[in-house]
Order: structure tokens, then C-alpha cells, then sequence
């Protein structure tokens, strides 16, 4: 090629490139789900040529991952009390039983630690110096809790975008003031779908009532924490997380319910999922030595296996043994306690550390028994594998609630895990063949998107900056 013809390659790829932006990714460590959803966000704005922030404020020190692969981090330590969290129940103990998450022994918690955070944050001038001086076009932040949006406003960025690391939830639908019928419209943390009965009607105003109420205790501490450093004048954080531009929420239209919905919500699930390697050695070894296929098991990140009771590993473990033919592997964090245990059954591999998706994207592996995380019934409805999902707590049962309505999954209780039920649940899964069958349309249909969740990200999010004036607008509602 000539020197004149590489200029002229060269001019046309710069004038064509969009202009470069400086994005503040908001990501408090409420969870690894949450952290890594944002961080993916993160490097998917890298990519497309622009300047990334993650801004890490912790609240959960025990949740020591950046979510990023390539963007820079700032982790800073902002609470008074940095234990806190330490005690949630639900760390304590995932597999309870009664657990519930909209308790009060919960929301008190996780309202004083996001109260925290924020005061931390909002006092800290030499913090809010040190944001401000990026200059940044725009913010991404998940909503939960509202304080991110006086801190925004503090830091004269002058527009944002919501996520959700979660499928759509109340509060979202909320802010973008989009009507949402409890009588169809199920809320994100009960187990119903768009189909109820009165009663399930009736519970479906409880749950999200405590859900709306607890956000709204926050909000009112958020705002008088707010007001207390910058005076009342300053604008309520509802006020300001009305003036959001968009939502990028982690559903899918072919999985999520059909519900009232604006365009300016929108749909980027399978986002965090990444793309299938090859197996290491180990693995293979495993995977290419079984006779019918392989089961995987996982608990995901924050309910390990290891703490469940004596009693249901071993119902468990019974269930394994009835499939002599199918090998299972375990997502089980010390193994080395339990070496006896295992010793019995020789179809079981329990592993430290599981390569899910690749895994789950191996032909020999037939199910994946799940709580029902969405990153994890993502990467398994990407995967088109089948799932018996055990929801433990969230939006666990929610998301378990719209597989088993679209025919990609079999539900078993928490309360009721034993061998009976889980047999029973594998043998369905196994010998009717609708499932495979759904969970392997499902997957074609999201792999041939006519637009990635990727491009939606980054389109948008310029388009957002590219209209900074778009958050004066009067869009709210
Ligand atoms: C973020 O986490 C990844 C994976 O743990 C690590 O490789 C990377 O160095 C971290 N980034 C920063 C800036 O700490
Ligand atoms: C769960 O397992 C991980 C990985 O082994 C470990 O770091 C963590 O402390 C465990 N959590 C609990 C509550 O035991
Ligand atoms: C393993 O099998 C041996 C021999 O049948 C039995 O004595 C032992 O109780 C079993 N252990 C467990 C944990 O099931």
C-alpha cells in the first residue's frame, strides 16, 4: 500500500471514530453479581475507545473483586463501621431455611451500611475532589439506594444511566414512571410470574410493598444525610435519579415477563457472560471419561456448598449416586474437610473452583443444578442447558420462577431438598426432552440477535454524553 493510501485509511478510521468520553462506573460492593455486572460494563466502554473509572466505595470488604478486567479502579474505604456487613444474616448463613431477605434483621442492616457509605463519601473532600477533577461526561450506577445521584450532582457530572445487575424491579420502573400493576406484574423479590391467583395477588402487594418501603427508608436517610452537608436547597436524590437518562437492566425480552416497559429501558442481559474456553486438562480428563454426561452443581459465589448441613449434603449426595452413569461435578469450597464424605461416591468431583461457563457450554453437560442467580441462569440459558434450580435468596426465586414458566427449568425448594425430590427433579430433566429442547432455542435465538447487548451499551451510553443536556430536559415520567 502506498504512503498516500495508508494516511487515507488512517484519516478515514479517525474521522469516523465517535468522540472519546469519560464514564464514572459506580460500584459499590454490594456483591460479586453486582460488581461484576458493572465491571463488564466497564470494559465493554473501554473497548469502544473511552476513558473508565471504576469507582469501587465498600461496602462489603469480604467482596474483594474489581468486576474489571482492564479498567483502571479506585477502591476506596468509606464506612465508619467497616464490619458491618459482616453480620447479614444471609452471610451467616445462605442456606437458612426462613431466611428473608426483605426482613427486618436484613433491610436494618443494609440500610446503615449504604447510610454509611454515603455519609462517608458525601464528607470526604478530598474524595470528592479527586472525582471531580476527572471531569467526567457521565456516570453508570446500579440503582440501589440513591445517594450516587448527589454525589453525581456534587461532582458536576452532568448526566447518568441506571443499570440493573438484576432482571427489571420495582424501583426502576419507578423512576422511569412506567405503571406496574401488581395484579400482573410480579414483584423481583416474591416467586410469582404474570399469572396469579387473588391470594398470590395479595402476597405480590406485600413483598413489594417491603421492598418500595425499604428503598424508601433509604432514600430518606440518603436525603438527610444529603441535606445535612450541602443544606436542604440541595436537590432530593429522587428528584435527581428522575433525571436519569436510560437503564440498562440485565434481562432478556425472550426470557423476562411481559410487562409495561419504556425504550429507554433497556434490555442488556448476557452481558457478563463470557465467552467459552477450552477445558483445562483436569477437567477434560473428567468430562471425557463419563459414560452418560455430566451434571454440574454450583451455589454460586456467595452460598458456599461447604456450609450447608450434613443432611442435605448427603441427601445430595444420595441423588448422585441413583445416576451411576452421569458424573457430577460440585462447586465445593473445602473439599479437604470432606474427604470422607466423598470417599463413597465415585461419580462426584467436588471442585474448588469451577470453569461454569466453559462447562456449561461442553456437549457432554446435560444439566446444571443452580440457585438460580442470573448471572448463572444466564450463562446456562446462553448455554442452552437445562437447569434444576434451588433459588436461595433475592431474586433467586423470581428469576426460577420465569425459567420453570418457559420450560428451561425444574423447581426444587430450599426446604425441600432431599433425595426423593431431587431424583425426581433430575429424572424430569433428564428424560423429557422438552427442556433441552427450549434451552437450546432460547440460546440460538439470543446468540442471533440482530443487535448485541454490547453495541446497545456502547451506542447509547455515547449518545447519552453526546446530549449531556439531556438530563435537563423534563423526561421524567
Ligand atoms: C481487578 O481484578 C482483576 C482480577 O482479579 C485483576 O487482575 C486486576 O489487576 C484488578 N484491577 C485493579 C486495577 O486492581
Ligand atoms: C466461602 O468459600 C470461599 C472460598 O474458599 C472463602 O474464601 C470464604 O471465606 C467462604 N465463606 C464462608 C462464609 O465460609
Ligand atoms: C461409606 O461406606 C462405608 C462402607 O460401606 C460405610 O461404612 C460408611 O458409613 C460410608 N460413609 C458415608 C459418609 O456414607
Amino acid at each position: 500500500m502506498s504512503m498516500k493510501a495508508v494516511l487515507f485509511v488512517f484519516a478515514v478510521f479517525f474521522c469516523g471514530h465517535t468522540e472519546s468520553y469519560k464514564i464514572l462506573i459506580y460500584s459499590p460492593t454490594l456483591g460479586h453479581s453486582h460488581v461484576n455486572f458493572m465491571g463488564k460494563i466497564a470494559d465493554t466502554l473501554l473497548d469502544a475507545g473511552h476513558e473508565v473509572l471504576v469507582y469501587i466505595p465498600v461496602l462489603d470488604p469480604d467482596v474483594r473483586s474489581n468486576g474489571t478486567k482492564r479498567a483502571p479502579v479506585l477502591r476506596v474505604d468509606v464506612m465508619d463501621d467497616p464490619t458491618l456487613l459482616k453480620n447479614h444474616p444471609l452471610k451467616l448463613n445462605p442456606f437458612n431455611d426462613n431466611f428473608d431477605i426483605l426482613g427486618d434483621d436484613c433491610t436494618n442492616i443494609l440500610v446503615e451500611g449504604y447510610a454509611q457509605v454515603c455519609s462517608g463519601q458525601l464528607s470526604n473532600k478530598a474524595l470528592l475532589k479527586t472525582l471531580r477533577d476527572h471531569h467526567f461526561d457521565i456516570a453508570i450506577t446500579e440503582l440501589f439506594g440513591y445517594c450516587a445521584f448527589g454525589l453525581f450532582k456534587l461532582l458536576g457530572i452532568p448526566t447518568n444511566i441506571l443499570t440493573s445487575a438484576l432482571p427489571m424491579t420495582e424501583v426502576i420502573g419507578d423512576v422511569f414512571g412506567v405503571p406496574q400493576p401488581l395484579s400482573y406484574v410480579p414483584g423481583i423479590f416474591g416467586s410469582l410470574t404474570d399469572e396469579m391467583s387473588y391470594k398470590e395477588r395479595a402476597m405480590n402487594v406485600i413483598t413489594s410493598g417491603n421492598w418500595r418501603g425499604m428503598q424508601k427508608q433509604l432514600l430518606d436517610r440518603e436525603n438527610e444525610i444529603l441535606h445535612r452537608y450541602y443544606g436542604s436547597d440541595f436537590p432530593s436524590l429522587e428528584d435527581l435519579a428522575k433525571k436519569s437518562a436510560l437503564a440498562f437492566v440485565n434481562a432478556d425480552e425472550f426470557f423476562e415477563l411481559p410487562r409495561p416497559i419504556t425504550h429507554r429501558i433497556i434490555y442488556v442481559g448476557g452481558i457478563g457472560v463470557q465467552n467459552a474456553q477450552k477445558l483445562s486438562n483436569e477437567v477434560t480428563k473428567i468430562v471425557d471419561a463419563s459414560d452418560k454426561g455430566v451434571i454440574l452443581l454450583s451455589f454460586g459465589s456467595l452460598a458456599n456448598s461447604s456450609l450447608l448441613p450434613m443432611k442435605k449434603k448427603l441427601a445430595i449426595l444420595r441423588t448422585m449416586a441413583n445416576f451411576p452413569k452421569y458424573t457430577f461435578i460440585w462447586k465445593y469450597e473445602r473439599p479437604e474437610d470432606d474427604v470422607e464424605l466423598f470417599a463413597n461416591y465415585s461419580n462426584v468431583y467436588p471442585m474448588k473452583w469451577v470453569p461454569q461457563v466453559d462447562l456449561l457450554n461442553h456437549p457432554k453437560v446435560k444439566v446444571f443444578i443452580t440457585h438460580g442467580g442470573m448471572n448463572s441462569l444466564t450463562e446456562a440459558i446462553t448455554s442452552g442447558t437445562p437447569t434444576i434450580a434451588i433459588p436461595l435468596f433475592g431474586d433467586q426465586d423470581h428469576n426460577v420462577a420465569v425459567a420453570v414458566k418457559r420450560g428451561v427449568s425444574v423447581f426444587v425448594s430450599k426446604r425441600n431438598i432431599d433425595t426423593e425430590s431431587l431424583t425426581a427433579a433430575l429424572q424430569e430433566v433428564l428424560e423429557n426432552e422438552k427442556f433441552e429442547l427450549n434451552a437450546k432455542r432460547l440460546a440460538q435465538m439470543i446468540a442471533k440477535k440482530p443487535i448485541k447487548p454490547k453495541d446497545l451499551i456502547v451506542k447509547w451510553t455515547e449518545f447519552v454524553a453526546e446530549f449531556q443536556d439531556l438530563s435537563n430536559l423534563d423526561i421524567a415520567g
